[in-house]
């Protein structure tokens, strides 16, 4: 009986401010091009995934880092749609970086990345969000028949800033990587952007992997069920590792 309690407790705790889940949702998606349209997957997040009533926008910027996402202001519209629409809406804000920030050339090391995301997370709170730190968004490369896992730092660091502040996070870097081997790659390659594009989505992978993010996201915040919008033919199979 105790046990089963256990995981509503830590729900609870990590989030003391949860909001009402009758009010609808405005989404606002912080991230490189993973997220971005024409190649993410927030696009096809907020066409496929949000109920009637709620709403949003992709902030996600091709090329973005942690650092130039702020530096050229793509952070500054985040947090003024956090003062504009507060009042009528939840505001989620899902923050997913890592694909740039990586580079060797972005000037990023992973140490400023984990305080880049922390900094991220507090300013939304203290605006009137929720925010939630997602893991990168795998890559479809393979090496044999499996993906080549070169996202694991930034996965890591993203979750330890996720756990060491009490910041929500889903592990989309794991969930969307188990997705792709379990499909394998000549399937995967049919989300490809342009045929040799195994990192960006086409039209359809954005809904796919957008899919992917709505599922992680009601499963760990079930309010969140109230304000999506469900396609149990294609949470099905992607559960099941088929095709899609
Ligand atoms: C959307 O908003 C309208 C007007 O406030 C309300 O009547 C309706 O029930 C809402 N629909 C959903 C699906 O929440
Ligand atoms: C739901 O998923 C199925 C299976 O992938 C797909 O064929 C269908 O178009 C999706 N429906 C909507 C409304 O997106």
């Amino acid at each position: 009986m105790l046990l089963s309690f256990l995981p509503l407790v830590a729900i609870a705790s990590a989030s003391p401010l949860r909001p009402q889940a009758d009010i609808p949702v405005y989404w606002l998606l912080a991230g490189d091009s993973t997220t971005a349209p024409n190649g993410g997957w927030g696009d096809g997040f907020l066409a496929t995934t949000v109920a009637s009533n709620s709403s949003g926008h992709n902030y996600g910027h091709s090329g973005a880092t942690t650092a130039s996402f702020r530096a050229g202001g793509d952070w500054g519209k985040v947090i003024q749609d956090v003062r504009t629409y507060k009042n009528k809406y939840n505001i989620y804000v899902t923050i997913q970086f890592g694909h740039n920030d990586q580079k060797e050339t972005s000037g990023v090391s992973v140490n400023q990345y984990k305080a880049n995301l922390e900094r991220f997370a507090v300013e939304a709170t203290s605006a009137g969000a929720t925010p939630i730190l997602l893991t990168p968004l795998t890559r479809r490369v393979f090496s044999g028949d499996r993906v080549v896992q070169n996202l694991a730092d930034q996965r890591a660091a993203t979750i330890s800033v996720a756990q060491s502040n009490s910041i929500d996070f889903i592990d989309l870097n794991i969930a969307s990587e188990n997705y792709v081997n379990a499909i394998g790659k000549s399937e995967a390659s049919k989300y490809n952007l342009a045929s040799n594009d195994w990192t960006h989505l086409n039209e359809w992978g954005g809904v796919v992997f957008a899919r992917i993010v709505s599922d992680l996201l009601v499963e760990k915040f079930p309010e969140l069920a109230s304000v999506t919008k469900k396609n149990e033919t294609l949470s099905a199979l992607v559960k099941a590792g088929k095709p899609a």
